[in-house]
């Protein structure tokens, strides 16, 4: 049995456990997290299916909690803020930027899985607006400008992985 199908057996214990309720959410992505390492895009989406939740809620709430990981080590995750303050602050304008400068798309990753790029509602920090998360650190009133060098920088290994 391949590993990852171990690990979708335990991740399908644990929501049987918690009979797919979507208020238990957090202790799920919790388990999930401690089954897999990590929660990336697909397990997101897993997750938010076996819910019924929307998978922006699900990406609102692993991008809320600093304790969830959204990546391996050596990948690294980019999430906009498209809730409305940070909208009408021009995000979408950092997004397009950088899924030009990086050549991904919104929900997708580079060819070589080294950047993924996920959206989100609001993070709660409206008064920052617009937010955009770059792995662990959220860069309040993010201009293109700042938000496409830090990128350059991660990719760069010159911030320390966590
Ligand atoms: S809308 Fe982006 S933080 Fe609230």
């Amino acid at each position: 049995m391949e590993k990852d199908d171990k690990q979708r057996i335990m991740l399908e214990k644990v929501l049987k456990e918690h009979n797919y309720q979507e208020s238990a959410l957090l202790e799920i992505l919790h388990r999930a997290q401690e089954i897999y390492g990590y929660l990336d895009k697909d397990l997101m989406m897993d997750i938010s299916g076996s819910l019924n939740l929307p998978p922006s809620h699900v990406y609102g709430v692993v991008t809320f909690y600093s304790f969830f990981k959204l990546r391996k080590s050596g990948e690294h995750v980019v999430t906009g803020c498209l809730g409305t303050a940070c909208y009408v602050r021009g995000v979408e304008q950092i997004m397009e930027a950088i899924e030009q400068e990086f050549k991904l798309k919104r929900g997708g990753s580079t060819a070589d899985g080294k950047l993924s790029l996920l959206l989100t509602r609001c993070i709660g920090a409206c008064a920052m607006a617009p937010n955009i998360v770059v792995d662990d650190e959220v860069i309040g009133k993010a201009t293109k400008e700042v938000v496409t060098q830090k990128i350059r920088e991660v990719l760069g290994g010159v911030k320390a992985e966590t």
